[in-house]
């Protein structure tokens, strides 16, 4: 039985109100099929059966994991590698006199899946840092399946072989049985927390660093609006955003401008380098 027009759009608006994700009518194959595995495990034999009995009976829990269920959660190591790239080439030569007084570096792998992005970010700056400095990776995702496989730092011999490169899985990676585990020292600079980006952000340090790749594309113009002046707001002055290949703040949110990043582009504030020095110099 497919699910009628009133039960995707029953999915629909629940999907939208919790995460912000907009599912557009074509995109019923899509609920079916990422319904399926959770109707058949509550021994319900269709996803319209399952829909109409969430209806009936909600549970913030289910509803919790409907919305995990239509999270799209592809992502890969040093993805696109370019921005990857920028951090060593343009990122920390700007970044490493600018914070020479502290020596650290924060960083935010916000929607960060199964967790290649942040440990991606944390090769990098574990091998590019100078000596005596250290970074925090703070790494959140609204999916909790995702976030809990993230955070075990295992990955089957399949997801090591999309894009990590052999001499990096050499250097921070330990065999064990089938899989690969991240190094003890990679993952003690990385926490990973549960965080909704449609919402207002909980309490949040000022990070150097943003990585908000590849999520904006599934949120309307005002949302992406919404989540842009939250992302600004934990920003330093002099700070780094870089987005997915398909995602930009032009013609959205004004305080960000694009500037060229290696072979890549990112986003700074406006203004937020000359703030930046003049607080350095104490003039703030
Ligand atoms: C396509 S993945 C991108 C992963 C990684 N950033 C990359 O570029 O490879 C999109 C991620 O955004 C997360 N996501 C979707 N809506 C979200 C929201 N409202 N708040 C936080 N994360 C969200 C999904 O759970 C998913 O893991």
């Amino acid at each position: 039985m497919t699910l009628s027009a009133q039960e995707f759009a029953y999915v629909s608006d629940l999907v939208r109100r919790n995460s912000a994700i907009v599912l557009d009518t074509g995109k019923e194959y899509l609920v079916e099929a990422r319904l399926l595995p959770l109707a058949r495990l509550a021994g319900i034999p269709t996803v319209s059966e399952f829909v109409s009995r969430v209806q009936q009976r909600p549970e913030p829990a289910t509803h919790e994991k409907i919305v995990d269920a239509l999270t799209t959660n592809e992502t890969s190591w040093f993805r696109d590698s370019e921005p990857f790239q920028a951090i060593t080439a343009k990122v920390l030569p700007d970044l490493i006199p600018a914070r020479s007084a502290n020596r650290t570096l924060r960083v935010w792998s916000a929607a960060c899946s199964s967790g290649q992005e942040p440990y991606s970010l944390a090769m990098v700056l574990q091998e590019s840092l100078p000596a005596g400095w250290t970074y925090e990776i703070t790494a959140t995702d609204i999916s909790q399946e995702m976030l809990s496989r993230a955070e075990t730092g295992r990955f089957t011999q399949l997801e090591v072989n999309r894009g990590l490169p052999a001499n990096m899985l050499v250097r921070h990676f330990e065999r064990d049985g089938t899989h690969w585990q991240v190094a003890a020292g990679l993952r003690e600079n990385i926490a990973f927390k549960r965080m909704n980006l449609a919402v207002a952000l909980p309490p949040m340090p000022q990070f150097d660093l943003v990585f908000l790749r590849n999520v904006l594309i599934y949120f309307d113009v005002e949302t992406k609006r919404q989540v842009l002046s939250r992302v600004s707001a934990v920003m330093r002055p002099d700070g780094w955003l870089f987005l997915g290949s398909a995602e930009t703040t032009i013609g959205i949110d004004d305080r960000f401008e694009r500037v060229s990043a290696g072979r890549s582009s990112a986003y700074r504030l406006r203004g937020g380098q000359t703030t930046a020095s003049a607080a350095a110099l104490g003039k703030e």
